[in-house]
């Protein structure tokens, strides 16, 4: 398991709690993929998989929070929108370094020191300050 699911903080808004618990599991599928792959190259095809499930669900879910930001007028749309935009872009190189060179090394060192700790961080402070602000729309 990469994330245990309580490490992911709580915010106001149930749906996007839902999406977060959602990607989680992705990610832990994701992660336990690539190591059966270590250890047997021929699970290269399953991790490929994963992670075009993986990257469908961030993009939903990053752009389920924008719609919402958009709706309500959100004073801090540009700076949150900002940071899922930058973490899409890294996604995506990822990407091209997983199909193109077979490059799975990379994507679990990113999913590790990167993806974890900033998903995490994110919920805990731009998530929870966005889902205070829509708690008064719904
Ligand atoms: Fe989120
Ligand atoms: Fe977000």
């Amino acid at each position: 398991m990469l994330i245990n699911p309580q490490e992911m903080p709580k915010v106001a808004v149930d749906e996007m709690n839902e999406v977060h618990s959602t990607e989680v599991e992705i990610l832990n599928k994701l992660y336990e993929k690539i190591l059966e792959f270590e250890n047997d190259s021929s699970k290269f095809d399953e991790v490929v998989k994963l992670f075009d499930e993986f990257l469908n669900d961030v993009i939903q879910h990053f752009s389920f929070e924008q719609n919402m930001m958009e709706e309500t007028n959100f004073f801090a749309y540009s700076m949150h929108r900002g940071e899922h935009d930058r973490v899409l872009f890294e996604l995506k190189s990822l990407e091209k370094m997983l199909k193109e060179k077979n490059d799975v090394k990379t994507l679990k060192e990113y999913l590790v020191y990167n993806f974890k700790p900033w998903i995490i961080n994110h919920v805990k402070t731009m998530d929870t300050v966005t889902a205070m602000y829509l708690s008064n729309f719904l």
